[in-house]
């Protein structure tokens, strides 16, 4: 088991993405300090955590807000001792419909608060600790195909996510010498409960016909990715931001060119 006994901090793990993340490191051994916005959302992923046998701490907090993030990370520590793997994963994509004109100041302040403040606040919480303890630790942010490449109506969410590998890259740098690992992942398009509550079918098929891989990605394969960067095997690997996005990114052919010269390929089953 690649994270056998580590403690692993999660935020947002309550749902989607930062779920699936917990659940695959709960398999690999870890034990999870779960937080989401409120207790209640956190606690089903606890409970499947316990299912694998593993311990699980619920933890409601707003990492928007730096006080209730310095509690969070105590009361972790209280309860294990040590923070391992701090996974940034709680974020908020806020459609701002009618584009930049329409956003308001609160809209603007609360996506960047929770998707670039939120990873700042929980890592300089956590890495105090790793720092003091000499024993190294990973930091995992998620950021999003959207650091790269801009979307209709997303004008505050994109620049937030950029800002996230920015700050991915000035963490693992400066925190190189305490052997701390600062990596990020970033998603394409993934069937989480947030994007399918968001997209009606017809967005998802366009998004599908648009996607090499033919398909959105499952919460699972950013689990999977979040366990190699937190294990041993990414030793080496600092400063990164990983996409896991089915070649999105890779991909300039306009959807109707592709769809007469290259078949758009079946979609997939959930790997679940
Ligand atoms: N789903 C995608 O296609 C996709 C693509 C790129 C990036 N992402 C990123 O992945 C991450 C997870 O997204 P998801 O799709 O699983 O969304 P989701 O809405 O399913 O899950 C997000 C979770 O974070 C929690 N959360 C929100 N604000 C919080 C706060 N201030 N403090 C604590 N918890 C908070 C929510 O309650 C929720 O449980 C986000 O950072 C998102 O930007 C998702």
């Amino acid at each position: 088991m690649k994270l056998e006994n580590k403690i692993a901090l999660i935020t947002g793990a309550g749902s989607g993405i930062g779920k699936a993340i917990a659940l695959e490191m709960g398999s690999a051994g870890a034990h999870i300090a779960v937080n989401d916005l409120t207790a209640e959302t956190a606690e089903t992923t606890a409970h499947q955590i316990e299912d694998l046998g593993r311990e699980a701490l619920v933890i409601p907090a707003d990492v928007a807000d730096s006080e209730q993030v310095e509690n969070m990370v105590q009361q972790t520590l209280n309860r294990f001792g040590r923070i391992d793997i701090l996974v940034n994963n709680a974020g908020v994509y806020i459609p701002q419909d009618g584009g930049v004109t329409a956003i308001t100041d609160e809209a603007w302040q609360r996506i960047l608060d929770v998707n670039l403040n939120g990873p700042f606040y929980c890592s300089r919480a956590v890495v105090k600790d790793m720092i003091a303890r000499k024993q190294g630790g990973k930091i995992i942010n998620i950021s999003s195909v959207q650091a790269e490449v801009a979307h209709f109506d997303a004008s505050a969410y994109q620049p937030s996510k950029a800002a996230v590998v920015m700050l991915t890259r000035t963490l693992a740098v400066e925190l190189a010498p305490y052997k701390i690992n600062v990596n990020a992942i970033g998603p394409g398009a993934i069937a989480s409960e947030g994007m399918g509550a968001s997209l009606g079918p017809e967005v998802i098929e366009a998004y599908r016909k648009r996607i090499p891989w033919g398909a959105r990605g499952y919460t699972r394969d950013i689990g999977t990715v979040a366990v190699f960067l937190a294990s041993e095997d990414a030793r080496y690997i600092t400063g990164q931001n990983i996409y896991v996005d089915g070649g999105y990114l890779s991909d300039s052919t306009p959807t109707e060119l592709k769809s007469q010269d290259h078949p758009v390929p079946p979609d997939d089953p959930d790997p679940k």
